[in-house]
């Protein structure tokens, strides 16, 4: 670092856990970049400062994790479509002052769905289990996508229905009863997960009975502690293609990378940055 170093970060409550510093690090060094990145405890009280700190130390880039990803939208100046339909924001580039939010989470478990499982999502019947924060992003996203049929479950049904009817504007979700996955469950390409369910330290537990899915379809699955979910493992020992959901997180930040720099994420080091940082 010299007195030309391009500031980066990661604000949120907690944050002592995150993988960002080493993933984003690496990324930088390998690239070539004269830029440092930082995690910074931000309680929700000060989150109006912290933004206010972005700019005045002329910080390039800041990431935003939990609780602030929605909060931090009154202190931008402009919200990238895609992170208005997320409703959330976890990635800020600063253009000269202007402080412009995205979201990369829905894009990025996209990215990674697609490199590392199901290359085509065009055509494909989808159905993603849960409503809360993260499902909103990614159902726009697997909506850009184009395909033939995006199902949506919650165990609190009325949630999946609202969730379905706040995007009924610009394209079709079908809201399913949860008493009804298993028939939507065996007639879909692809099935994801992104409610807590198999989580750690409940790492037994699953959402659906994966052997719902029929051989050949993909579970997904977007918790990565574990790396692999019983959902996962079991649907793989059914003759599924697993997916669990360490990808997003990589590609989440190779997105915010390549808004910032205006290069490509070099994905292969941050990915293994990351796996050497949990032994
Ligand atoms: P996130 O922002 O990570 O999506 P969230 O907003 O708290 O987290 O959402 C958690 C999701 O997991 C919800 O869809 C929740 O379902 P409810 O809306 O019915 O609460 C789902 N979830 C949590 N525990 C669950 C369980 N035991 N069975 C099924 N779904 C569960």
């Amino acid at each position: 670092m010299d007195s030309y170093t391009v500031l980066y970060g990661v604000i949120g409550d907690p944050i002592r856990h995150s993988k960002s510093p080493v993933m984003l690090n690496r990324a930088f060094r390998e690239a070539g970049i004269n830029g440092a990145y930082a995690a910074f405890h931000v309680t929700p009280d000060t989150l109006g400062e912290a933004i206010a700190g972005i700019r005045a130390l002329d910080f390039r880039g800041l990431n935003v994790t939990i609780p602030h990803k929605i909060e931090v939208m009154k202190y931008l100046d402009d919200i990238h479509p895609g992170a208005k339909a997320a409703g959330a924001v976890n990635t800020i580039v600063n253009e000269g002052g202007r402080l412009i939010g995205y979201n990369t989470d829905g894009i990025g478990y996209v990215r990674s769905l697609k490199e590392e499982a199901e290359p085509s999502l065009a055509g494909r019947r989808i159905v993603v289990l849960g409503a809360g924060g993260a499902s909103r992003g990614i159902l726009w996203a697997l909506a850009q996508e184009n395909p033939a049929k995006l199902m949506l479950a919650n165990r609190t049904e009325e949630k999946a229905r609202e969730l379905a009817g706040a995007f009924a504007s610009e394209f079709e979700i079908e809201p399913v009863a949860w008493t009804d996955l298993r028939e939507a469950c065996g007639s879909a390409d692809v099935v994801i997960n992104t409610t807590s369910v198999g989580m750690s330290p409940n790492a037994d537990a699953t959402p659906i009975d994966p052997s719902w899915l029929k051989p050949g379809a993909v579970a997904s699955d977007l918790i990565y502690n574990p790396l692999k979910t019983k959902f996962v493992r079991d649907a793989e020992a059914g003759g599924c293609r697993g997916h669990g959901g360490l990808g997003m997180f990589i590609y989440q930040g190779a997105y915010a990378f390549e808004y910032w720099t205006g290069q490509a994420a070099p994905v292969g080091v941050m990915r293994e940055a990351v796996m050497a940082s949990f032994t």
